[in-house]
């Protein structure tokens, strides 16, 4: 495979010398675009989008062809998982993503299946395949999943929700139920990951955006036990590949406090929300593992100058040039100015050069 043109990404992700620091962002092709918004039109849904490969490469490059961004997202969502679980999603405006079947006690668990990637998910395979061949390797291709704590609250609630009443009395209630959800959805979520690899992703990410509203306990065991597993479980290569070993970037939000025990799942990355000091959890973890983040999503909607000063603000936390990829410390919200993204683009660029 041909050298990527710009690999300062995955170079920061394996501690290796970067040039600058490179930057990406979560939900980077989303509705903020007027071009996604046309697009997402076009398709008809966010579903019909996510299952068109050639439209799910369009958006996925959308936002690449107007930012000089150092790594592109596959366009999909963390919830075709559970759907090809048999759960069947649906995606309203307002109401945000229902499953008709949600999963409420053993026997529901019991029928859940494996999906074959391939098969049930052969979309996503279609769409990194036709991303990949698109990016011609310009930038690395992030793939992704959500984890399985985060799922199973989507899984179990039957939606979004507040304070995820049920999924937790489910932890309490019955613990061995619990587990059992977990561990299929662990086996699900590996295999799709190693499926994405198959298809050529060059990155690895996984989303556990509601592993932080466990209890210290419980997030050690219903969540980060099973990310590791999955860890463990992915076709990484290593690093005598030709191409090296594919980094694993794991972000749970408000999960600061657990830095050390998610860098011992073995991952490359860690992603931090904006509630935690980069520069701590560096001298915490003494430049083991790369940091990604960690700027307040709200920030874009300052002006520039001081989107640059706030930029400024998080690469000086993170200190001297190291193992750092910027990001926002949660996805971009859907009414930011993409001007301003310009800005902090250039900003994290021209303010981290070597
Ligand atoms: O980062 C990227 O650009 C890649 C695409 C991506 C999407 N969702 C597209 C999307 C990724 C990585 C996700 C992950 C995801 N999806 C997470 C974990 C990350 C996070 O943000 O915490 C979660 C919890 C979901 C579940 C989900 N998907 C919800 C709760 C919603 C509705 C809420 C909302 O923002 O409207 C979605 C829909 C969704 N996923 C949209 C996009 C662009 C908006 C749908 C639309 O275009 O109408």
């Amino acid at each position: 495979m041909k050298p990527l043109a710009n690999p300062t990404y995955l170079r920061a992700l394996r501690g290796q010398s970067t040039d600058y620091t490179p930057v990406w962002i979560m939900r980077q092709a989303g509705r903020y675009l007027p071009e996604y918004r046309a697009t997402r039109e076009q398709a008809g849904s966010f579903l019909d989008l996510c299952r068109n490969p050639e439209l799910a490469c369009e958006v996925t490059l959308q936002p690449l062809r107007r930012f000089p961004l150092d790594a592109a997202i596959l366009f999909s969502d963390i919830l075709t998982v559970p759907d090809a679980m048999g759960l069947e999603l649906s995606l309203n405006e307002g109401i945000g993503p229902q499953f008709a079947h949600p999963v409420r006690n053993a026997a529901d668990v019991e029928r859940l299946p494996v999906p074959d990637p391939e098969d049930e998910l052969g979309y996503v395979m279609e769409a990194v395949r036709t991303i990949v061949s698109a990016l011609d390797r310009s930038v690395p291709l992030i793939g992704f999943a959500g984890s399985p704590w985060t799922l199973a609250t989507y899984m179990v609630e039957g939606g979004s929700s507040k304070d995820h009443r049920r999924v937790k009395a489910m932890i309490y209630e019955s613990p061995q139920v619990t587990h059992r959800l977990l561990e299929i959805t662990s086996d699900a979520v590996a295999a799709y990951l190693n499926a994405q690899i198959a298809a050529g992703i060059d990155a690895v990410m996984i989303f556990d955006t509601w592993g932080g509203t466990l209890g210290d306990r419980a997030y050690r065991e219903f969540s980060l036990a099973y990310m590791a597993r999955i860890v463990s479980q992915l076709n990484l290569g290593d690093e005598n590949d030709p191409d090296g070993r594919i980094p694993v970037t794991l972000f749970t939000k408000g999960g600061g406090q657990w830095v050390e025990d998610i860098a011992a799942t073995g991952c490359d990355g860690i992603g931090l929300d904006w509630t935690t000091s980069l520069g701590d959890v560096r001298t915490r973890l003494q430049d083991r593992v790369t940091l990604q983040g960690n700027m307040d999503p709200m920030s874009l909607y300052a002006s520039p100058e001081q989107i640059r000063a706030e930029v400024k603000a998080v690469l000086d936390d993170f200190g001297s040039p190291g193992r750092h990829v910027f990001n926002l410390g949660h996805g971009i919200l859907p009414d930011i100015n993409p001007d301003h993204v310009a800005v902090m683009i250039d900003a994290v660029h021209s303010l981290s050069r070597r």
